[in-house]
């Protein structure tokens, strides 16, 4: 059978604008029962683990319960979410908007159309059966994309199951069955709802191992105009300003690298901004002592710092802090990529270019173990408690 690009092109669009709806939300028109049905119908074309249906879905519609439950939702998490609205209102902080959007659904979660809630028989309950569990969350991720694919929307959320022995009570719901997220449902305000910012596949796509990125292919044999890097990430208890004052001090890494062994600001700079100039030196057993010229290339205040050695045109490698807010402080992710200017490895695979797929490797091992070692390091040195406190 050939696909039809249009229907391919359908699909990918409600794959990608499949939003958390919560704002945009039509509280005012009602949602016929039948829909809803026939959205639980394709969810439940999900794959499930030994073919077993055990899903079943609470469809909420009376006014009372429904207020119930948003009661319920409010007293786990919704009114924090209310007061941290109200406090980052205007300051311009990055959680503001989506603090709006989750506040918003906390204070209208009674009013929607109906609130479905999809189960499973079973508990998830660390008993080794985690495939229980997993027969579930791609059929509710299918009921949500069958509803955006009718004009209707939701919000996966799972805060106020916290309450579960009350929702239980609530809706009858027995001890052995596992209530698996709420999604409010209604008709959206508009359809037009864009593809969300989230990490290109180059950058977090692992190819043949852990950590092993690839800008172009990878060509099989692996080489080095395919780009290779590697990654080390850490999540770190300090907020991003505080990382940032880490990863902007050129010299930090030198403490926690078997490799780089520090570096100076050229041409008057004593710090970092965009096209500024450093020398690192580095230190190698089987290579010795050298220095490498490198240019700032990537400045973005409090999330991403970056470098590029050599060349700024044709860098021999460049290297990447990314900064990340995640909840309780910042993800530290540390990137590294070889080529595709001429570097210190090009000697070595001239000499024998039958390993170079082997040379590669060994490479890009070493730098993640010191980029880990770099990232991990600054980590311990955020979160250690001061002494005396
Ligand atoms: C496991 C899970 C739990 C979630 N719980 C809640 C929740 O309790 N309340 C809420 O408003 N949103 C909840 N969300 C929605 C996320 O906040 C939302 O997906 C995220 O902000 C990204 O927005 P997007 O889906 O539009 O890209 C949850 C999402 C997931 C995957």
């Amino acid at each position: 059978m050939q696909i039809d690009p249009a229907v391919t092109a359908a699909v990918d669009g409600v794959l990608t604008t499949t939003r958390a709806v919560r704002r945009r939300l039509d509280l005012e028109r009602d949602v016929d029962d039948e829909i809803i049905l026939d959205c639980i119908d394709i969810a439940e074309q999900a794959p499930t683990g030994g073919n077993q249906g055990s899903r079943r879905w609470l469809i909420v519609r009376d006014p009372e319960l429904k207020q119930r439950l948003a009661e319920l939702y409010r007293g786990v998490i919704g009114n924090r979410m209310i007061t941290a609205r109200d406090r980052l209102a205007g300051t311009g902080d990055p959680r503001e908007r989506s603090m709006r959007s989750s506040a918003h659904l906390a204070e209208h979660l009674g009013e929607v159309p109906a609130i479905v809630i999809p189960v499973i028989l079973g508990r998830h309950d660390g008993s080794g059966r985690p495939g229980l569990f997993d027969s579930v969350i791609q059929s509710g991720w299918s009921f949500c994309l069958a509803l955006r694919a009718r004009g209707l929307g939701t919000a996966w959320t799972t805060a106020g199951l916290a309450n579960a022995p009350d929702i239980k009570e609530l809706l009858d719901i027995p001890e052995d069955v596992t209530e698996i997220a709420m999604f409010p449902v209604a008709w959206t305000v508009g359809t037009d709802f864009k593809p969300a910012r989230r990490h290109p596949a180059r950058e977090i796509a692992y190819f043949d191992g852990y950590a092993r990125t690839f800008e172009r292919g990878p060509s099989h044999p692996v080489c080095m105009a395919d780009g290779p890097g590697t990654v080390a990430e850490a999540d770190i208890r300090a907020d991003p300003a505080a990382v940032w004052a880490r990863v902007t001090d050129i010299n930090l890494p030198a403490e926690f690298s078997e490799e780089f062994q520090g570096a100076v600001w050229q041409d008057g700079h004593d710090g970092p901004a965009l096209g500024a100039r450093f020398v690192g030196r580095n230190h190698h057993p089987g290579r010795g002592d050298w220095e490498a010229t490198c240019f700032v290339d990537v400045f973005e205040e409090g999330a991403a710092f970056g470098w590029c050695t050599s060349d700024v045109d044709n860098p021999g490698a460049r290297w990447r802090f990314e900064l990340e807010p995640v909840v309780g402080g910042t993800r530290l992710r540390f990137r590294g990529i070889l080529g595709p200017g001429p570097s210190g490895l090009d000697a070595i695979i001239e000499s024998r270019p039958d390993l170079e797929p082997r040379i590669i490797a060994r490479r890009i091992s070493e730098h993640r173990a010191n980029m880990q070692r770099v990232v991990d390091g600054i980590k311990t040195l955020l979160e250690q408690v001061p002494a005396g406190s």
